[in-house]
Order: C-alpha cells, then sequence, then structure tokens
C-alpha cells in the first residue's frame, strides 16, 4: 500500500472547495498515478454554516487554522490576501512543513521573505495556481525550461479584462457595460479594482519573471496600467489596422541585464497567437533560447481548473515526503538569491491617437515634435474611413500615428509637447504596441 501522507487545508472558498472535493474523491486515482496517497485530515474555513458546492465531512471541520497546522504534514493556504494568510504560511514554514498556496498577491509582495523562511526551514514553498490558476506555468519555467535562457513572457494573465475586452470588442459594449456583464456571470468581483486596474496581472508577471530570471522582483517597481480608460474607438481602429487589444503582461531581459516587467494594454498583432485567446482564458509565450516559443493557454482560474494545480503540487510535495522524509526544492530559481534589475524605463512601439482640429499644418508640427524626441513613425493614418467611427463629422478629427520602438520616456516627453499645441482639443491616447508577430 502506498504511504499515506497528511494534508491539512486552510480556507474553504471558490478553490478550497475543489481541492477538498479532489482530494476526497480522486484519492485513488492520485495513488495509482503517484504512488502516494494524501489524505485530507482537516479543513479549516471561518463559517461552516455558508452554503458550498461541497460538503466537506464534520469529522474534518474546524475554524481554527492552528489546528490545521498542526495536524498536516502538508498544509494547503486558500484564505487569500496578505493577513491571515501570512500568518498560516509563516507558522507552517516555520515548523518545517511544505506549503501550497495559489496566494499570487502574498507571493507578490512577500515572496522572498517566505521563500527565505522556507529554505532556513529545510522545506518548501509550492505556488502553481498561483499563475495562470490551471495552467502549468510554473512547472514549465522549473522543469521543462531548466536548461534554457528564457528571454521574453508575454502573457494574458487576468480572465476577467479579458472577458471584458472580448465583450467590448466583439458586441461594441462600452466598458462599464462589458465590466457589468463580467460581474453578472460571477467572472468579476463585486469589487474589480485588483484586476481592472491590472494588479493582479501584475503580481503573476512578477512571480513569472522571479522564475524566469532568477533573481527577485521588486514589486512596487512593476508598471502597471488597467483597462478602465480603454475606449471603444480605439479597439475598432485598432482592429482595421490589424491588432487586438489585450491586457498584456510583459516580462523581458534585456541585453544591458536589466528586466522589464510591466502590464498595460496592448495592441497585438492578429498574427500573434496571443490575439485569439478570448473570453475568460488565459494565455501565456514564452520565448527561450533553444526551446524557441512556447505558447500554453487554458483556463486561468476557476475552482476546479485551480484545484488541480493546487493538488498537482500536494502530490509533489507528498512524493518527496514518501521518498526522502523532507520536501526539498532543487530549483527555486530565484526566488532566495538576489534582486533582478528592473528597468524604469521601456522600449516598445505605440499607437497614438489624438483629436486634432482639420486644417493645414498640423501634421507638420507634431511629426516636428516626434523628430526632436529621436521618435521615428512608422504611419501616420488620417482617413476617411476612421471618420465612420465618429458619432458626428465634426471639425475635430482623430489623427493616428504608429510609432516604431522608442523608449517610454521619450514618447512621454513628446506628448506633454504635443498637447500644449493649440489645434490639440483632448489628451492623446497612448496604447503600447507589441510587435512580435508568428
Ligand atoms: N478563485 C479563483 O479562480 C482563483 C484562481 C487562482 C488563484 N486564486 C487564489 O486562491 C486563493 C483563494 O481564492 P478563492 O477564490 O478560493 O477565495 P474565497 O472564495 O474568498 O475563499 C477564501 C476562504 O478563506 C476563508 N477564510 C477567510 N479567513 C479565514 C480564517 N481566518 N481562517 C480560516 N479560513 C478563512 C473563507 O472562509 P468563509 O467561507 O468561511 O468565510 C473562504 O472560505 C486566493 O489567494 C486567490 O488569489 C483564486
Amino acid at each position: 500500500m502506498a504511504k499515506e501522507v497528511r494534508v491539512g487545508l486552510v480556507g474553504c472558498g471558490t478553490v478550497g472547495t475543489g481541492v477538498a472535493r479532489i482530494l476526497l474523491t480522486e484519492a485513488d486515482l492520485i495513488e495509482k498515478k503517484a504512488g502516494v496517497r494524501p489524505v485530507l485530515v482537516k479543513v479549516a474555513t471561518r463559517d461552516w454554516s455558508k452554503p458550498r458546492p461541497f460538503t466537506v465531512p464534520e469529522r474534518l471541520r474546524t475554524t481554527d487554522w492552528r489546528e490545521v497546522v498542526e495536524s498536516a504534514e502538508v498544509v494547503v493556504e486558500l484564505v487569500g490576501g496578505t493577513g491571515v494568510a501570512a500568518e498560516v504560511v509563516k507558522a507552517a514554514l516555520r515548523a518545517g512543513k511544505p506549503v501550497v498556496t495559489a496566494n499570487k498577491h502574498l507571493l507578490a509582495e512577500h515572496g522572498r521573505e517566505l521563500a527565505a523562511l522556507a529554505k532556513e526551514a529545510g522545506t518548501v514553498l509550492l505556488f502553481e495556481g498561483a499563475v495562470g490558476g490551471g495552467i502549468p506555468l510554473v512547472k514549465v519555467l522549473k522543469e521543462s525550461l531548466v536548461s534554457n535562457e528564457v528571454e521574453e513572457i508575454l502573457g494574458i494573465l487576468n480572465g476577467t479584462t479579458n472577458f471584458i475586452l472580448t465583450k467590448m470588442e466583439e458586441e461594441n459594449l462600452p466598458f462599464e457595460e462589458a465590466l457589468r456583464q463580467a460581474q453578472e456571470k460571477g467572472y468579476a468581483e463585486a469589487d474589480p479594482t485588483f484586476d481592472v486596474e491590472g494588479v493582479d496581472a501584475a503580481h503573476k508577471i512578477a512571480i513569472l519573471a522571479n522564475l524566469a530570471f532568477g533573481g527577485f522582483v521588486d514589486f512596487s517597481r512593476v508598471f502597471v496600467e488597467g483597462i478602465r480608460g480603454v475606449e471603444l474607438l480605439d479597439l475598432r481602429l485598432g482592429r482595421e489596422l490589424g491588432y487586438k487589444l489585450k491586457l498584456l503582461a510583459v516580462a523581458k531581459r534585456r541585453p544591458d541585464g536589466k528586466v522589464e516587467v510591466r502590464v498595460h494594454p496592448t495592441f497585438v498583432p492578429l498574427s500573434n497567437p496571443l490575439s485569439t485567446v478570448d473570453g475568460v482564458y488565459n494565455g501565456v509565450l514564452f520565448k527561450s533560447n533553444y526551446l524557441g516559443r512556447l505558447k500554453l493557454q487554458g483556463a486561468g482560474a476557476g475552482a476546479m481548473p485551480t484545484a488541480t494545480a493546487v493538488v498537482q503540487d500536494v502530490v509533489q510535495a507528498a512524493k518527496w515526503l514518501a521518498e526522502c522524509g523532507r520536501a526539498a526544492d532543487l530549483t527555486p530559481l530565484g526566488w532566495d538569491d538576489g534582486e533582478l534589475e528592473v528597468a524604469d524605463d521601456f522600449y516598445t512601439r505605440y499607437y497614438l491617437r489624438l483629436a486634432v482640429e482639420d486644417k493645414p499644418g498640423v501634421l507638420y508640427q507634431i511629426a516636428k515634435i516626434l523628430a526632436e524626441e529621436d521618435i521615428s513613425i512608422a504611419g501616420v493614418l488620417q482617413q476617411e474611413w476612421i471618420l465612420k467611427f465618429l458619432p458626428d463629422r465634426s471639425e475635430v478629427v482623430p489623427l493616428i500615428i504608429l510609432t516604431h520602438k522608442a523608449y517610454e520616456s521619450q514618447i512621454k516627453r513628446a506628448i506633454s509637447r504635443i498637447e500644449r499645441l493649440p489645434f490639440v482639443r483632448s489628451a492623446p491616447v497612448l496604447i503600447r504596441v507589441e510587435e512580435e508577430r508568428f
């Protein structure tokens, strides 16, 4: 008979209930496939009277997370946030017990401290469910690409914002209406700030950058811009130009050794495979020196996909305990080493939409400013077809400029000069353009 390993679960909400369900119903399958049997021995949540889609047997229930930490050999934290969750994770690590979590917020902001604690205690912190829900992104970075230098990661890492942008594009809905539909379907929280403002995707790309580049990313240095300001007009114009708008999370290693870690609405060429990742799905492209490009796509959130990833880690920790008597991760990849140097500025292409008076000389003066800031123009559009997207044929017309690659600081300087020109009628719209085509 396979060795049994005691597993405790703190947090029995969306994902926690899914984990309890898999561990309690699939133990035989896991034992057959993995040669070890994780046994759920205790589950803590605040209020057991709340209805849950899976009933946890009475004998396993508690409201005190400390009981879970005491009774288990592997501790699963699925509370979320940085309060109680941090207490649970620290207590378990200090007791030398492997911890499995899906808490990207905690990892992105306190991962370095927690990884150091795990190392000191001779145990592990596993977090496959924290990034990309059920998509095995952490496993790919830690295992499949162990022999490769990762050069770049492009990801659609937040299903809520991807759903909103897809709705806006496919049904011509304004942002607020698309958000309302996301909330109605349960894809967006009542308070959608973390998703909509790009913070959730930023937490995830910071974690992936840590793993990919072998160092720690100071989360406060990650550039974050959400989708609240996205206008339908730009989605439509982008489509005409051969792009789709996505909230893209980017992590790139630059030739100067610095890393760019950023999240912002981005025009992605229709020939890039991420352009077809729609709705609540997540998708990620890895670029590495020997493997080249690798795309992974799947359910980036949700109870059972995320629970699948969490259980993968539980089984891994259980196998280590069964085989060696302790859990030891030989490839922490950057979690407890030095700090990565995050670039202040980044280098990309831009789409600039200006509302200008329709008169001669306008383009000349704008082009002059861009040239003075050393920004090269890739294309200018002020054609009849743009007018069909406007509610009325006013005196003010949109002028679209696509640039070649430039530093963000250059384009910001140019914009601050352009918006002071007397014929520019409203604040320019700036959208970054990803040029990676396949
Ligand atoms: N939902 C997803 O699709 C998804 C995807 C990827 C990662 N994650 C991550 O997974 C984690 C859990 O997310 P979730 O969506 O499952 O959250 P959730 O539905 O809000 O569940 C959180 C659970 O924690 C429990 N809890 C709160 N304080 C507690 C305490 N002091 N002691 C014991 N239990 C306590 C709550 O108990 P009560 O129910 O009794 O109030 C609730 O059951 C988060 O870090 C989240 O970022 C979620």
